[in-house]
């Protein structure tokens, strides 16, 4: 059914809903902030209560509609868009927001209030909501749980979850059901109420929640810091800790962030020296104690007398404090101004931090120059949001690849130092593919399989937190052959020379789909020939079988060695860079059955370039034309002269990438 019939029909079949599907409107609510991508929604759906969320999820089970929840849209990973004529189902209507209950200190909220408006309500009751961001002018408290939010007082209060005393979930096939009711203690086995925060919109659409509340901050004090190196914000913390003051903030900004809040805003920075490498801004609230407020006094002035801190600001009045956390709070707007911007939102332990940022600097200076990275985050948590503004004369395909690129070398970098590819932010759209960096492959199996338990269609939003069906069965465990004689990353089909050989490559697949019986795996041996493959070089051959995708744990892959040494298969394995295995297999049965295998990480470099470079040739027909009859003529070479094939083979190569304009040319292919 098309796009339009089907908009007709669910305006037919809920006449007291709102939709809207005008080409303005579609663009404007098929994306949030991340604006990389193209907004392609079905149409719009605005609710006005739960009965009505209900109603429309139901019919679009029965329908096999996707579904993309929406909030105020300001998510940074992806998470609202929808780019496959997915519904929007906006919870902006949603917005009754009940008195504060004093007695429990909680507050009972449709999911479609905005953010601001509960902290203010909290206010009103001489209370507090402690989850707060920049973007609390326009996200919504339901965007706020899906997404587990962060934000400014992480390090005092924690993220949104501690604060969600229940919750009313609507799954896909209709059911509401309500998570906890009014309870603080409540020790019944699973906690689904936690499932549902931080999961995106894929598990169900969060209708309302009750909030608890708590006290707000009594005594806070300001500070605005000018630092020669990061590695200073991390001692004041040691600082601050150990003197037992409550943290209320800490957030550091690098020198980049704040010329560039000066250039857009055209305000003065109020520092006298222009080369300061860092800023510190932090709070802490003395709680009304004078004692708690001169020994922060004390420390304070300790820094400055020894020289550590050598220009930097203390709030005097609400309007100074004001004044300083308008450097940190304009970074994000001031960025956008100045075109795309690719984000990474990643956290590490505190205590690795000043090695991981030496390091960071280093790899993400050499990208698109220093001048593009801004680099800032809520370093008292060790949440640091990397942003990348696209170079001028670079196009936004271009660019974005590029980012999604070097994401490999990034993530290898927090998973050495065992951090998080997803600090506050989430995974959506734009690290589903890279899931794997962060969460093993039994935690994603589980993610899955819990995923099918509420959303058996796995029609809502789609595509997030775990890669596209499209993405996976190109990712998903396949043993392909490849050409390494043209030195690419690239799908050839090889003709089984032996019979011999054939069997034992029989027998290892069957093995293989025994041993990992829940992977989808595609076998390729059988097709035309290539260059240096089995046929052409007869028995000399060692085929290469490639398993792409994420590979078993080591402990898998052990039993699995054992299993096939059992069967009569020489093993001699070794661990490579970036999660690669270089195994050496060699069969029984024969001298000529010996082959290599190469187990490639999701997400590894290897893999993310053979995508790409797919994905390209896809997408262009006249490149993939022009490859291909490269191919041939080396093939003709080969058999000319080995000499010349060999001589030829690395120009060719440079070519045909030159002509293809294709970016990781100089990245060792
Ligand atoms: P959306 O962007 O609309 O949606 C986010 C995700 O939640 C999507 O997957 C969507 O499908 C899902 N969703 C939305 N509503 C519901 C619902 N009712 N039920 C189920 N699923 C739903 N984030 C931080 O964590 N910390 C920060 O400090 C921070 N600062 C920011 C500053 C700026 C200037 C901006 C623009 C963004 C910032 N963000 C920050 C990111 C963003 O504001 C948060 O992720 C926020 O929680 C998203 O809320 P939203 O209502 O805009 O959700
Ligand atoms: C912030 O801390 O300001 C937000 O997470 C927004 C951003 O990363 O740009
Ligand atoms: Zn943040």
């Amino acid at each position: 059914m098309d796009k339009t019939q089907t908009t007709q029909n669910l305006k037919k079949h809920f006449p007291q809903i709102e939709f809207k599907d005008s080409p303005d409107d579609l663009l404007h609510w098929g994306q949030d902030w991340t604006r990389f991508y193209t907004p392609n929604p079905l149409c719009i759906a605005f609710p006005s209560n739960t009965q009505e969320v209900s109603a429309l999820l139901n019919y679009c089970n029965s329908e096999n509609i996707s579904v993309v929840p929406s909030g105020g849209r300001t998510g940074l990973a992806g998470g609202a868009v929808a780019k496959q004529g997915e519904l929007v189902v906006s919870l902006s209507k949603l917005r009754k927001l009940d008195k504060v209950n004093q007695s429990a200190s909680t507050l009972r909220t449709e999911a479609g209030v905005v953010t601001k408006t509960i902290q203010e309500a909290a206010q009103a009751a001489g209370l507090y909501w402690p989850v707060d961001l920049a973007a609390s002018g326009s996200c919504q408290i339901g965007g706020n749980i899906a997404t587990n939010a962060g934000g400014l007082h992480v390090i005092r209060y924690g993220h949104t979850r501690r604060w969600i005393q229940s919750l009313e979930v609507v799954l896909m096939n209709g059911d509401i059901i309500e998570l906890n009711g009014n309870l603080d203690k409540n020790n019944t086995g699973y906690d689904f109420r936690n499932l549902f925060i931080g999961s995106e919109g894929t598990l169900g659409i969060v209708t309302a929640a009750t909030l608890k509340l708590c006290e707000p901050p009594k005594s806070l004090h300001t500070f605005l810091f000018a630092l020669n190196s990061f590695d200073q914000a991390i001692h004041i913390l040691a600082g601050l800790r150990s003197r037992g003051l409550v943290i209320h903030t800490y957030e550091v900004f690098s020198k980049n962030c704040i010329q560039l809040v000066q250039k857009v805003t055209q305000r003065t920075s109020p520092f006298a020296k222009d080369t300061w490498e860092q800023f510190l801004l932090f709070e802490i609230d003395t709680q009304g104690s004078p004692e708690t407020l001169q020994h922060l006094n004390t420390y304070i002035e300790e820094l400055f007398e020894t020289n550590f801190i050598e220009e930097g600001f203390l709030s005097q009045s609400p309007k100074d404090a004001r004044d300083y956390w308008f450097w940190r709070e304009n970074i994000t707007e001031s960025l956008n101004t100045q075109g795309k911007v690719y984000k990474n939102d990643i956290a590490i332990p505190i205590i690795s931090l000043p090695s991981f940022m030496t390091d960071l600097e280093k790899i993400c200076s050499s990208w698109f120059g220093k001048e593009q990275l801004f680099l800032f985050g809520h370093i008292g948590d060790g949440n640091i949001h990397i942003n990348l503004l696209k170079p001028r004369d670079m196009n936004q395909d271009e660019f974005l690849k590029k980012c999604e690129f070097h994401n490999d070398e990034l993530f290898a970098l927090i998973k050495k130092y065992k951090g998080s590819i997803a600090a506050e932010h989430g995974i959506g759209l734009l690290k589903a593919r890279y899931l794997n960096y962060s969460k093993s492959s039994e935690e994603i199996r589980l993610m899955q399989e819990t995923k099918k338990l509420f959303d058996t269609k796995g029609l809502l939003n789609p595509g997030k937190l775990f890669p596209s069906k499209d993405f996976m069965s190109l990712s998903s465990f396949r043993i392909v052959w490849k050409d390494y004689d043209l030195g690419l990353a690239q799908e050839v089909k090889l003709y089984p020379h032996s019979p011999k050989w054939s069997l034992a490559f029989d027998k290892f697949c069957e093995l293989f789909v025994s041993s990992f019986p829940d992977l989808p795996i595609q076998f390729h041996h059988v097709g035309s020939t290539s260059i240096g493959d089995a046929s052409t070089e007869g028995i000399r051959a060692k085929p290469i079988v490639d398993i792409l995708g994420e590979v078993p744990s080591l402990d898998d892959l052990d039993s699995f060695q054992k299993k096939l040494e059992e069967s009569g298969f020489i093993w001699k394995g070794e661990n490579g860079i970036s999660g690669r295995r270089f195994l050496k297999l060699k069969s029984s049965r024969g001298p000529e059955t010996f082959f290599h295998i190469h187990l490639f990480q999701r997400g590894s470099d290897e893999i993310h370039k053979h995508l790409l470079f797919r994905d390209y040739l896809k997408a262009h027909p006249l490149v993939a034309q022009a490859y291909q009859n490269q191919k041939m003529r080396l093939q003709s070479l080969f058999h000319e002269s080995r000499k010349r094939y060999t001589e030829t083979k690395a120009s060719m190569i440079h070519d045909i990438l030159a002509k293809a304009n294709f970016w990781y040319e100089q990245n060792s292919i």
